[in-house]
Order: C-alpha cells, then sequence, then structure tokens
C-alpha cells in the first residue's frame, strides 16, 4: 500500500479502466482539460453518487504549461469535496499525479453558456432570466466560504429547468483551504475579459469580484460586445481600473434604463460601489420597477477625458482594501514548511528531514504541513520544460515531493488543506522559500543541508540564508553520518 503504483498507459482510450472507472467516450477536448463520460466497473451499493452519470475530468498536461494550470487542477480537487448543493456537480473521486490525476463528478446534462456568445446580442428577458440564475447560484456559493474568481460563459451549465450549475474551480478561492495559487504566484490570474479591478490587484477572496464578472457576461450578452475587450497583457488588464466600458444603451438603445443601471452597478471600479451580495443583484434584476436609477442609467457615452484622467491617476496608487475574510477571523492552524530538494539531496538526507518532520507532526496535530521544492529557472525563459519523454518537469517534481511525503503521511489521514504540495519555479531556490515562508505565514520551516564542503561554506547555502533570512523556526536538518564499521574506531 505504501509504494506508488505504476503510472498508466497514455492516451487514455475508450474502454480503459481507471481506478475502477470506465472510460466511455472523451466528450470535451479543451485546452487544460479532457472530459469523458465515464462508468464504475463494478457499482457500489453505497458508494457516492452511484446512482448519478458520471464525468472525469482529467488535465492536459504536456509539459511546457503555465505551472498556474498545474496547481490549478491541484486547487479543484481540494475545493470540489468541499462544495455542496444543487449549483455545483457532486464531487465523486479523485486521482493523484503519482499515478494518473483526475477528478470525477456529476455529470450536468445541459449545455455551458458559451454558445450563446455567438448569438448574442439575445433578447433582453433570456439575458434577465440568465442573470437571476447565476445570481442564485453565486448566492449559494458564497454563503459556502467561496469565490469562483473565473465567472464566465464557458464555466456555467444550464440545466433542463433553467437553473445553472458552476464548474471549473481551479482558480477558486475557499475561506478556509489553503489558497495555493498566491502563496505560489505573484500574477493576476483569471480570465482576462472578465477579470474584476481587484483581481488585476492581486485581491483574491473578494465575493464582488465575481459579481463584476457576471456583469461583465451580462453586458456582452445584451449588446453583443465586450466591455473590456480581450486584454493581452497585465498592462491592457489594468486599463479597467480607469477607463469606463461604453454605456449598453450607446451600443444598444431600446435596453433600458434599469438594466444598464445594473450592469453598470456590477462594473463599479471599486469593489464597495458594487452591489454588496449576489442576492441584492438577483433581486434588482427580479424586480425591474424598484431599481433606483442614478447617473448610471442615463450615461450615454464614457466619461471625458479629463474625468478618466482622474481616475488614471487615482489608480496609481490605489491598492483595493482587500475584506478581512471569514478564514482570518477562524483561528489558522500553524503551517509547517518542509523545504525539500528532491533533485538533488541524498536519500539519508530526505530520510532524515522526514523523521524531523513526523516528529513536529505529532508534537502539534493540528498543523497544517506544506512540502516545497524549488524548480529552478533561468531569469530569462529560456528552461526545458519537459524531459527527454516529453513529461513536464513541474509534474515530476509535484510527483517527487509527493513520494517522499508518501511514507509519513498516508497513515495520517490529513483532511483537505492540511497536507500541500507546492513546486516553485524560480532562479533562486532561497529567495523562493523565504518568499513563501513570508507569504504563507510559516512558523517553522525544515530545510536540509548537506554536508559542508569548502566551497559551500565559502559561497553560502540555501539553508543558511534561510535560517539567517526567515523570520521564523528554522530547523536545519543534517545528512546523518555514515554508519562507520567497528573495526576502524
Ligand atoms: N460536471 C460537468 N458536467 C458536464 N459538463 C461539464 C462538467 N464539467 C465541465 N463540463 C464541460 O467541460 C468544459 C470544460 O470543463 P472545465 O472544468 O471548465 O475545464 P477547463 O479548465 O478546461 O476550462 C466546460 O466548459 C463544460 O462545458
Ligand atoms: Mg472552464
Amino acid at each position: 500500500m505504501t509504494e506508488a503504483p505504476a503510472p498508466i498507459t497514455l492516451p487514455l482510450q475508450p474502454g480503459q479502466v481507471l481506478d475502477g472507472f470506465v472510460l466511455e467516450e472523451r466528450l470535451h477536448q479543451g485546452g487544460m482539460a479532457n472530459l469523458w463520460k465515464v462508468r464504475r466497473e463494478t457499482p457500489l451499493p453505497d458508494a457516492a453518487g452511484q446512482d448519478l452519470p458520471l464525468i472525469m475530468k482529467v488535465p492536459r498536461i504536456k509539459g511546457g504549461e503555465d505551472p498556474a494550470s498545474i496547481v490549478g487542477f491541484e486547487v479543484e480537487q481540494m475545493i470540489l469535496p468541499a462544495l455542496k448543493g444543487p449549483h455545483v456537480p457532486r464531487y465523486v473521486a479523485r486521482g493523484d499525479w503519482r499515478r494518473q490525476a483526475y477528478i470525477v463528478m456529476e455529470h450536468i446534462e445541459g449545455d455551458s453558456l458559451r454558445p450563446l456568445l455567438d448569438r448574442a446580442p439575445l433578447p433582453l428577458v433570456e439575458v434577465v432570466e440568465i442573470g437571476i440564475q447565476v445570481a442564485h447560484a453565486l448566492t449559494d456559493l458564497h454563503l459556502q466560504h467561496l469565490v469562483h474568481l473565473d465567472i464566465k460563459p464557458s464555466n456555467i451549465l444550464r440545466r433542463a429547468d433553467g437553473s445553472v450549475v458552476l464548474v471549473d474551480f481551479g482558480l477558486s478561492r475557499h475561506d478556509f483551504l489553503p489558497d495555493l495559487l498566491e502563496e505560489e504566484f505573484s500574477l493576476p490570474i483569471g480570465t482576462g475579459p472578465y477579470m474584476s479591478p481587484e483581481q488585476v490587484q492581486f485581491v483574491r477572496n473578494d465575493p464582488r469580484s465575481d459579481l463584476f464578472a457576471l456583469g461583465v457576461m451580462l453586458y456582452h450578452l445584451a449588446t453583443g460586445e465586450r466591455p473590456f475587450g480581450q486584454p493581452a497583457s497585465v498592462r491592457q488588464l489594468r486599463r479597467r481600473l480607469y477607463v469606463e466600458p461604453i454605456p449598453p444603451r450607446a451600443i444598444r438603445p431600446e435596453l433600458p434604463p434599469w438594466f444598464q443601471e445594473v450592469v453598470l452597478h456590477c462594473l463599479e471600479v471599486r469593489a464597495e460601489r458594487r452591489y454588496q451580495s449576489a442576492t441584492q443583484l438577483a433581486l434588482d434584476l427580479q424586480r425591474p420597477d424598484a431599481v433606483t436609477l442614478t447617473a448610471r442609467a442615463h450615461r450615454l457615452q464614457r466619461s471625458g477625458l479629463v474625468r478618466r484622467f482622474k481616475r488614471w491617476f487615482l489608480a496609481l496608487g490605489a491598492e483595493p482594501e482587500a475584506p478581512a475574510s471569514v478564514g482570518a477571523q477562524v483561528s489558522r492552524s500553524p503551517v509547517i514548511m518542509a523545504a525539500v530538494d528532491v533533485q538533488s539531496a541524498s536519500a539519508g538526507l530526505l530520510e532524515a528531514l522526514r523523521d524531523v518532520v513526523q516528529r513536529l507532526l505529532l508534537t502539534e496535530p493540528g498543523a497544517r504541513l506544506a512540502c516545497v521544492g524549488v524548480m529552478k529557472t533561468a531569469r530569462i525563459g529560456m528552461d526545458e520544460l519537459t524531459d527527454a519523454q516529453g513529461r513536464s518537469h513541474h509534474v515530476q517534481q509535484l510527483i517527487a515531493l509527493k513520494n517522499w511525503a508518501h511514507p509519513m503521511t498516508h497513515g495520517l489521514a490529513l483532511e483537505d488543506g492540511r497536507l500541500t504540495f507546492h513546486v516553485l519555479e524560480a532562479p533562486d531556490a532561497a529567495d523562493a522559500l523565504i518568499e513563501f515562508a513570508a507569504r504563507t505565514g510559516v512558523e517553522h520551516v525544515v530545510i536540509g543541508a548537506r554536508d559542508g564542503s569548502a566551497l559551500r561554506r565559502y559561497l553560502g547555502s540555501v539553508s543558511t540564508q534561510v535560517v539567517t533570512q526567515c523570520a521564523c523556526t528554522v530547523t536545519v536538518v543534517r545528512e546523518p553520518p555514515l554508519p562507520m564499521p567497528p573495526a576502524a574506531m
């Protein structure tokens, strides 16, 4: 049981059986993931979701892929089991990278909203109905302490009764689970046309970001145009901090003022000027007569250059205020970080590290363990991202980290979020580890040190740098000396 199971044959084929699930048909081939219709090989009477049609989401990581999408899959594997209710697919099972990463979940019959974009502009009643349904779904998820952060038509499925189900939690943020994306990356993450201004500025825990994205979608469905275009760079993304969209009624004058009021209310740059909850937005969409019309309803052009310049100037200095998350109020368990150089540490050192970490975990039963490895990259993007077999280096390191931790953690039944794995891509290992520890609020670092050669002492080592620069407790584990044969003593 402690051995990593053998990897399976790739590419996956119809008829193949993976962990008891028969792959029937590939339903979707996306940039990031394939979706297979699956069924259980032998029906399990008491298993979760045994009466549901099932789908398996399998990441497409060929190497060279954006590491955020690899981490995103880990995020989705962690978050989906924590969600419930009619607006998410029911979670059934998941598989590890060490064999084949996947998520099995309920198959939602019904199309996503993506095809609607080709038909936009749509009749107003249809747009409003969609807005109401998505707002209901968001209300439910926000109450479950989740911000989706990637609301867009392809991530919204519609059931026959018109109600919607949200999918694709790879960029989401759950208040009670660690935010692997924030811990590992310092780039704005999201889908360009839909990202809220605060998301562009790295805030990842504001439910009002989802209302902004929904506003973008309603604008597009009602006018046929995207309010902020298709930005291709961070600089273009930042334009939404100071350039307002063209008012919808300037594109389609037949749209009623109340609808423009609602959409522009969602698209306010500052979250505190938007609807404060999805319920409020749903209410306005349901009762147009009761919508309070403000200057937003009557605007027929973008604001003039002077106002835009003012907004641009303000945006320069303004950092959005991140809301205190519910999670922040819950006492956080201490984070222990194991810095593991799976690539070049000796077997003896790796084992010694594991021993120390295991002892710490026993003395701190509530702690979270973050296992961190660094993948060295050059400063300029000239690195080989795949090995000779075309496998992603990032995924290989992730697997190596998981294999390292396995003997220590497989008996511990740590619940989701208590054990996380991180491959940092950085030119300097010590800097990356120190930054990660600070960003994640690590309280105790365990790191290995190889025995000191003269050269290493001269140049300084990663562990020395971590000891001197980390604000928290650092335990340095040294390679155990080789046992001496008795005769030599
Ligand atoms: N549980 C599901 N049931 C039915 N269709 C789904 C389900 N999950 C995803 N899909 C479909 O597959 C597409 C891709 O899935 P998604 O999770 O969004 O992956 P990606 O990360 O590639 O965007 C979605 O746009 C949707 O059409
Ligand atoms: Mg998607």
